[in-house]
Formats: structure tokens, sequence, C-alpha cells
């Protein structure tokens, strides 16, 4: 095979010949499954005489034009095949056998755990039969499933058409899905599932019958799924107006799923970790993960099915709105203030290490060698965050005449993000030309802050630099049209001026008049825009900002700030060989916080919560490791120590509160297991946390003392590990759970043990969730023994991504992430890391996913 190749947003092309229908007739089995594709064919460019289809891992049987067999006419090449056809219209079939259950990939038609699925976003679609798979071509599919009795369910997309029993212990189910769409949203599955059925009636009067389909056994696991499509339907109805298209809307969940969900027309297939879930199995955390996803597919219904991408670089369009909309949705469902506090620690702790490292690209990328690698923060997250700035700056009813405009103009069609914007543009007469950069150049922007005030004419004036660094893909770095959410408040904590501004030069300078004291200034209230901001406050103003903000994210930001410069000193000290220093203002400004009676128990957990490692990450340069993994934990056993009484006292609160249910219980349980955190270094307070193992009723709780023992390394760990293993061996997800905390196991042997738990009988290399819970975990969250100076950690990362180049090279790619930013560590690591690259480069069947990041990590 030659050296996989980049394709280019610029080189687009629109297709020669597009597909109307299909008519496709799949025999189930599960090493021979013979698939027939009819296609209904119409040449769109009068000269072209060659149909280039894709096709990859198939066996290709028959091909007829017209219903006579071609032969000669049909040439295998790399990645398809080419058939030299002149004529205008004609009835293409296609016959080919593909082996389900050889499809470790998980990519095209696989069998999972006995039952036959698909999942063909973005490319797979190619690996069921040779097609126009590109999503610029629309047609309507009729799917017949022809399998024996023992898969009841045979399902596909649109409405049920026919179904029946044939000789041979055999069934067969027909589906038509009447609207067009675009191949990557096929989806078919077959099995034996439990079923658990609902009906939603639309707005309009219209009744749609809901099911979704779980393993045998799980049926009282899929209420709270059911539940959150419901409320989904009735969301998307009220914010923006959109209705639901079919008569049923089915979801299967699978062990076995390479991401979170696909939104594939009228019939989502789900991981099992984003459907399944009961007080006893799942955390609070879970259940939000299940509502959002949950939410997440079904939107996707307008906004990426009824109007679609027209290649695959503008995927954006559908999942940076798709992410924004579910936002919103557990936005105005929960927590606001809760939910943007975890928005933002995503893009600031992943996106923006993205745009420092070697895959750094802009929303809508400009090239790509595999698409599944495009699949990211930047494009999901930070595409959110562009399409909250446009909202932002529009007001709630002009994004939404954006978005009816966008509908009236583009149902049914395969679009860009241009259009995208120029519907938002024209529907409220704004001129968004400068804004589309964010769409172009990758990298974070820097702002830097300049403040005078003049006490004469009492006037403040604020001055605003932007500047963004070099980012991996070269991209143009003009200055962003950045919306700036402020507030200026006074020294009492009374606000004086909120206003967004919109800065878009350079530098740019704004006077506020009638100030009668030097303000303090809030700056991306609500992270109005994804940017970093360069200024250091000083320790009073931000107590004061976490005391006095309007905003509650610019509180929790403050605190954040607070704590990480706190931190961030002691780095510095210890660098210097010097011990670290505590802050007795830091301690007074959280101990407040934690006696506040009148806050929101669930955003005082947040704002008690330390920075993450990887936020620190991001703000120290080069990454000095062990001191930051020391200050770090500096800061929670002080913490622990000067607020023993108060987080003993609010733990105990909490405790009392028994008779709370929803959300306020979720609150409660957040704060207490936030106290329990910090409570677990106390010696004279471990007993706490084993009591708490013993006493929970629900996952929360007993995953938090879990967790609390497993981070304190309390003596009592290994005993609670072990009850908890035993207790859940027989459900995957449970075990997902213990996986995380043994990859973030910080015990100094944890390497050592890492043998036993890849031969464990729970962990299978060949499921996603079981390598991202164990594997992933332990790159991305135990940066102790990932980064250790022996080089142990980055070894071994690597020999699994061997492992599983082979097996499955998207989930590879996606576990590479930690090893190919290296940029930002010292000298030593960056030498033992880009060894290991090294190492993965010269084997010799290099996947295309790995092969992208490995060589752009080098370059
Ligand atoms: N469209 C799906 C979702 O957002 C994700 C599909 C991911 N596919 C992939 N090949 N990485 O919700
Ligand atoms: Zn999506």
């Amino acid at each position: 095979m030659s050296q996989p190749q980049a394709r280019y947003l610029k080189d687009y092309q629109s297709p020669d010949f597009t597909i109307n229908h299909v008519d496709l007739d799949f025999q189930l089995d599960p090493n021979k499954t013979r698939v027939v594709a009819k296609s209904q064919i119409k040449r769109l460019r009068k000269d072209a005489k060659v149909v280039k289809l894709d096709g990859e891992d198939l066996s290709l049987v028959s091909v007829f034009v017209n219903e006579n067999e071609v032969t000669h006419q049909v040439i295998t090449r790399e990645g398809g095949i080419d058939i030299n056809v002149d004529l205008d219209e004609f009835e293409l079939t296609i016959v080919t056998h593909i082996d389900p259950q050889n499809n470790s990939k998980l990519e095209g038609l696989y069998v999972s755990d006995g039952a036959y699925c698909t999942q063909c976003e973005a490319e797979g679609f190619r690996r069921i039969t040779y097609f126009l798979d590109r999503p610029d071509v629309l047609s309507t599919y009729r799917v017949r499933i022809e399998a024996p009795q023992s898969f009841p369910y045979l399902l596909s997309n649109g409405n049920p058409l026919e179904q029946g029993s044939l000789d041979n212990d055999r069934h067969y189910a027909l589906w038509h899905d009447p609207y067009p769409k675009p191949s990557y949203l096929f989806a078919l599955v077959a099995g034996d599932f439990d079923l658990l059925q609902d009906e939603y009636q639309t707005k309009s009067g219209r009744k749609v019958d809901l099911q979704v389909f779980v393993d045998k056994g799980n049926l009282h696991k899929a209420e709270h799924a059911m539940t959150s499509l419901k409320k989904s339907m009735q969301w998307d109805e009220q914010r923006f107006n959109l209705e639901y298209d079919l008569d049923i809307y089915m979801i299967v969940a699978v062990d076995f799923f390479n991401m979170g969900a696909m939104e594939n027309k009228g019939l989502n297939l789900f991981n099992t970790k984003y459907v399944l879930a009961d007080k006893a199995s799942a955390t609070d955390n879970d259940f939000d993960g299940i509502e959002s996803v949950i939410g997440h597919e079904y939107f996707h219904n307008w906004t990426g099915n009824r109007v679609t991408c027209r290649d695959w670089f503008q995927l954006s369009l559908k999942e940076g709105l798709t992410v924004f909309r579910d936002q919103e949705f557990s936005s105005d469902l929960g927590s606001r203030t809760v939910n943007r506090i975890a928005a933002v620690k995503a893009m600031r702790t992943v996106q923006f290490a993205e745009d420092a490292g070697p895959m750094a690209h802009p929303i809508r990328p400009e090239s790509v060698i595999e698409m599944n690698n495009f699949y990211t923060v930047t494009v999901y997250n930070k595409g959110a965050e562009v399409i909250r700035m446009m909202h932002t700056l529009l007001g709630e009813a002009g994004f939404q005449q954006g978005m009816a405009l966008y509908f009236e103009r583009h149902d049914g069609q395969a679009v860009t993000c241009d259009d995208f914007v120029a519907a938002m543009s024209d529907a409220n007469n704004f001129d968004f030309s400068q804004f589309k950069r964010w769409y172009s150049q990758a990298g974070t922007p820097i702002v830097r802050l300049q403040e005078a005030y003049d006490d004469k004419r009492q006037s403040y004036r604020l001055t605003l630099e932007q500047a963004t660094p070099y980012t991996a893909d070269g991209s143009a770095k003009l200055p962003f049209h950045i919306p700036v959410d402020m507030e200026l408040l006074d020294r009492q904590g009374n606000s004086l001026v909120t206003e967004v501004l919109n800065f878009t030069q350079e530098k740019q300078q704004w006077t506020f008049e009638g100030i009668a004291e030097k303000p303090i200034v809030s700056l991306f209230r609500e992270f109005s825009a994804p940017v970093k901001l360069d200024y250091q406050y000083s320790q009073d103003d931000l107590v004061h900002l976490l005391k006095h903000a309007s905003n509650e994210f610019s509180r929790w930001d403050a605190s954040q700030a607070l704590v990480s410069s706190s931190i961030l000193a002691n780095v510095k000290r210890l660098s210097k060989g010097e011990s670290c220093q505590s802050s007795p203002q830091l301690w007074e400004a959280l101990q407040s916080v934690l006696q506040t009676q009148a806050l929101d128990p669930a955003f005082i957990a947040e704002l008690m919560t330390p920075p993450t490692f990887a936020s620190l990450m991001d703000e120290c340069e080069p990454v000095l490791v062990d001191e930051l993994i020391t200050a770090r934990q500096y800061h929670i056993d002080t913490l622990a120590k000067q607020l023993a009484t108060e987080l003993d006292e609010r733990y105990h609160a909490c405790l009392q509160q028994t008779n709370l249910s929803g959300g306020e219980a979720v609150a409660n349980r957040a704060l207490k297991n936030t106290c329990l955190y910090y409570l677990g270094v106390l010696t004279d307070k471990q007993e706490l946390v084993v009591n708490q193992y013993q006493q929970a009723d629900n996952m929360t709780d007993s995953l938090a003392a879990l967790h609390t023992a497993n981070e304190h390394q309390l003596h009592q760990r290994q005993q609670l590990m072990i009850d908890f293993e035993q207790k859940w061996l027989q459900t995957p997800l449970v075990m997902d759970k213990w996986f995380t905390l043994q990859g973030k196991n910080p015990n100094k042997d944890m390497l050592a043990s890492f043998d036993a738990l890849l031969e464990h009988s729970a962990f299978a290399l060949a499921n996603p969730n079981r390598v991202y819970s164990l594997i992933g975990s332990f790159a991305n969250a135990n940066p102790k023994h990932f980064h250790k100076l022996d080089g142990s950690g980055y070894r071994f990362l690597t020999d699994l991504l061997i492992k599983l180049n082979d097996v499955n090279p998207q989930v590879a790619a996606r576990l590479i992430t930690p090893l190919i930013q290296w940029q930002r560590l010292d000298e030593t690591r960056q030498q033992l890391m880009k060894a290991e690259l090294k190492r993965l480069q010269s084997l010799p069947n290099l996947a295309k996913d790995l092969f992208e990041k490995v060589s752009k990590s080098l370059a």
C-alpha cells in the first residue's frame, strides 16, 4: 500500500453521478453476508463516463448495468472500483460478500455481542457495498433484511413496510426511508433484545412510536434513556420549533461501539454507556451524560439529517451546531452554570491542547488524511463555541430567525458552513465576514488587557490586544471578531456596566465615563469566546470577583484563577528548590464559599474542585511535571487541613439531607462527595470514606468513596477495590469504572499490575469502552505514571497502540493524543516520547489513522 494521502477542501468537486434511490438486500451471515445493492443512478455531468465507487474490505461477486452483467467494464483499484458507462440514467446492481464477524474495526457491518449492527459515519458504508460514499449524494433507501429467526428484530431506517417468515427458520423485514439521505446515515440492526416502548405526540398531533432496544435483562435500565428522548423531542419543539418527521424512532444500545452514539435516520445506534442506567449502577454524571447524548442524536434529525454536510470538511456544520443545541438542552433542563463550567473545562483542558499540538486544525479543517481523526474537540466543542458566539451576537430571537431561514433554504440539502453563516447573516442583516475567520483559522487567541483609570474625568479606559500563536497547520492568523461579554464592578461589589464588546482589531480601546472609582473588570463572562485571557489579577481582585461578579460562571472562573495561580507559584518555588507556601487569603475565600448556605451546592462543589492536572498543564510552559504534581497535591492536602472543620460540618450536613430528590439530590451528592474527597486526606477522617462506601445506596456515592480511597491511597483501598470488583464483575459498564480507577491508580507499583489487568476476565482489547477506561485513564489522567522519567509509561502505551493498530485503528488513534503532545514537556521526556512515536512510525502496517497523527507529530 502506498503512503496515505491527504485530501483538501479546496479540491472539492460536485459528484459526476448521483444515486436517487437504492434497494439494499442483506442475507445476513456471520462470515459471508451477501449484499445486493440496486442503485438508480443519474448522470450529473454530461461528459462523465466512469462511475467511481468507493469500497473497502469487500469481495465483489458481480456487477450489472440495467440487468446486463458487466465484467471488463469494471476496473478494480485501491479504495474502490471504476465502472465505464456512458448513460444518463441506469440501474446499477452490485453483489458483494462481507465478513461482519471478523470486522474488529467496528466500522461498516459488524457483530457486537451476537447482534449485527452498523456504523457508517464517516466512510463506513463503503465497507458494506461499493457506493458513492460521500455526503452530497442523497438517496431514498429501501432495505430488505433476511436472517435466521434467532435474530427476532431486523431493523433499518425509516418506516417498516412488511415482514414475514421464510423456509429454514429464516425470516425477513422490509424498511423504507422516504427522506433522501447520505450513506453515512444508513443503519441496520439484527438481534435479540429487550424492548422498551412508549409513544410521543408531536405538537401538531402526530403520534410517534418510541422504541429503545437493550441487551436482554436490561429493560429497567432503559427508562432514563426513554424519558430523555421524550424530553428532547419536546424541547426541540419548544425552543427551536422543530418537530419529528417519521412515525417511529428507534434507539439500539450495543456493547461494542467506537464512539458515543450515531444519529442514523430513525434508527440511532448507541454505545450502552449512553443508554443503560439505574441508581445502583450509574452515577449522576452517567445520567446526565445519557440525557445529553440522547438529546444530541435526536437534535441531529434536523441539524445533520434533514440538512446535512456537503463534504466532510464541513463536519462542524452539523456537529458544532448540534453540540450547541445539546448544551442548551442540558442547561435549560438543569443548572446552566454547572453545564457551562463543564463545557469550558473541556475547552481549556482538551481543546486548547489540541490547538497547541501537531493536530491543530480550524473547526472547518482544510486537509484530512483519515476523516475519523477529525471527530475532535475542535470540530465539536470549539465548533459549538463558535455557534454560541453567533448566538451571543444575535441574541436568542435573532439566532432563531437565522435557524428558521437556514431550514427554509436548505431542508433536504447537503450544504456548507458558509451556507449556515449566510442564513444567520441574512436573517439578521448582520455582517459576519470577519467572524468567519473562526472557521478557517486554527489556534487559541490570547487576549491581553491594559487598564487606565482617570480620577478627574471619572473615566475608565480598557485596552484589549489579541494575538494568536502559530499553529501546526499553518493557518493564517488575522484578528478575530471576538465578543467580549464584560462587567465593571465597584469596590463594594455593585455592578456598574455590563456589555458585550465587539473586539475586532488587533488592539482596541473602549472608554467608560462616569465611573467614580477604579473598577474591577470581569471579562469573558460566561466564556463568551474561546480565548485565553493573559492578565495577572491580584489575589484581592480575584477574591472580589469570586464574591461579587454577577455572572456565576465568572465567579467560578475567578476561583479557578485564584487556585491555579497559587499552585503555579508553588511550581516556581519548587523548581528553584524552595518549598511550597500556603496562602491564607485563598483559604479564607474558600472557607466562605464552603459556608455559604444560599449557593447551589453543585456550584459550591465546582468552586471547591481543584483544577485538573490537564488544565494546569495548559498554563505552565514547559510543563514541569513533577513540580506540578507536587504543588497540586500540596494544594489538596493543605486545603483539607486548613478547612477540616468546615469540610466535616458541610459533609455531615449533606449527609443529613435524606429527603431530597431530582436535581437537588444530585447537587447535594456533588457537594458531599467533594468534601469527602478532601476529608480522605486526613487520617482521622478516613473512616468516613469506608462508611460511605459501605452504606451507599447509589453508585455516585459508592464510587466517590472508592475514588477518594484510590486517589489518596488509603490503606483500605485494596479491600474496597476487591469488594467492588466482586460485586460488579458481571456488569461491564460498572467494571469500566473500576478499570478507570486502576488506570488512575497513583500507587508506585501500578504499572507492574497492568499485565494482570489486561488479562482480567472483564477486560477485552476489542471493546472500546474497556480500552478507553483502563488505558485512556492511564494516559490522560495518571500524569505521575504516564510521564514517569524512565519512559515506562510511554512505552506501555505504545506497546498497546501497536496491538490496537491491528484490532481497531480508530480507537488507537484516539488514545495516542497525549503522546503526540510532547512539545509541551521537558527535553528528557520529549526524547522519550519521540522515540516511542518513531517505533510506531516504523511499523510496516501502520493504519492511516495512526499514520496521520504520528507523522504530523514527528514532522
Ligand atoms: N455523528 C456522531 C455523533 O456525533 C459521531 C460519529 C462518529 N464517527 C466517527 N467515525 N468518528 O454524534
Ligand atoms: Zn453529533
